[in-house]
C-alpha cells in the first residue's frame, strides 16, 4: 500500500482526499498538524512526537448500515499497537482510547458514501506518544508515561500501519470496552444525564438505561464515572 510521510500539513484527513479519484488504498501520516480535527468540529493539538495517520480504503461491498466496522477495526487496531508499548488500552465510545482513565487517542472517520454503500473511508487516528500535551495533562496520557522503553513516534506510527492490515472481529472491539454496567454520564445535544451503560450493538448504537428507561444512543457522548 502507498504511504505518504510529510513533515506537517493542516490535516491527513484532508490531504488524503486528493486520493479519492485514484480508486486505491493509502496511508498518509505527518509528523504535526497545523490543523488537526477532532470529532464534533472540535481542534485536535498535533505536536511533533504524536502520530498522526489517516488511511484511505476503497470497499467494493459495505453497506452504509455496517459502517460501525470501519471504527471497531480502527479502534482495534489502535489498542493493539498501545498494547504493544506496554499501555493497558480501553475504549471509550465511540472514538476514543484510554489509559490509565485519559485519553490516548483520537479517531476520527470519514465516510464517503455512494447510494447505500460505502465507497471509501478515511480512518484519521491521532496518538499521543512524546508529544507535549500542553495543558492537557488531566485528561490525556502518552505512550511516553505508560512504557518502561518510551517508543519513537515512528515505531509506534510502523507498528499501528501494520496492525491496521490486520483482521479484527466485533468481538476483538469488545474485549477493549471495560464501562458497560457502569455508571455514565451521557450528554445527547443539550441534554446531559446519568445512565447505566447495557450493551453495545455490532451497529454502533449505545444501549443505556436511564431512570427506568431503555435508551438507544447513536450520537451521543459519554463519560465514565469511576
Ligand atoms: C477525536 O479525538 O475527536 C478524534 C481525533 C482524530 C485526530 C486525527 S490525527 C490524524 C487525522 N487528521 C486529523 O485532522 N484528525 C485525525
Amino acid at each position: 500500500m502507498k504511504r505518504i510521510l510529510l513533515e506537517e500539513t493542516s490535516s491527513t484527513n484532508d490531504y488524503i482526499r486528493q486520493f479519492l479519484e485514484e480508486g486505491e488504498d493509502v496511508v498518509v501520516c505527518a509528523r504535526r498538524q497545523s490543523a488537526g480535527r477532532g470529532t464534533k468540529g472540535r481542534s485536535f493539538l498535533s505536536e511533533e512526537g504524536g502520530v498522526y495517520l489517516s488511511k484511505l480504503t476503497f470497499y467494493k461491498n459495505l453497506p452504509a448500515g455496517e459502517a460501525f466496522r470501519v471504527m471497531t477495526h480502527a479502534a482495534v487496531a489502535v489498542c493493539r499497537t498501545a498494547e504493544r508499548f506496554g499501555a493497558r488500552p480501553e475504549l471509550k465510545w465511540p472514538n476514543d482510547v484510554l489509559a490509565e482513565r485519559k485519553k490516548l487517542a483520537g479517531i476520527l472517520i470519514e465516510n464517503i458514501l455512494e447510494g447505500d454503500r460505502v465507497k471509501a473511508s478515511v480512518v484519521g487516528i491521532g496518538l499521543n506518544v512524546s508529544n507535549p500535551l500542553t495543558g492537557l495533562e488531566d485528561i490525556a496520557v502518552r505512550l511516553k508515561e505508560l512504557s518502561s522503553l518510551p517508543p519513537s513516534a515512528e515505531e509506534v506510527r510502523d507498528a499501528l500501519i501494520w496492525e491496521l492490515g490486520r483482521e479484527s472481529s466485533f468481538s476483538d472491539y469488545l474485549s477493549y470496552v471495560r464501562f458497560l454496567g457502569r455508571t455514565v454520564s451521557v450528554t445527547e445535544g443539550e441534554r446531559q444525564y446519568t445512565a447505566v451503560a447495557r450493551e453495545l450493538l455490532p451497529d454502533g448504537r449505545l444501549l443505556v438505561t436511564a431512570a427506568g428507561e431503555r435508551r438507544l444512543l447513536s450520537a451521543a457522548e459519554i463519560s465514565i464515572g469511576w
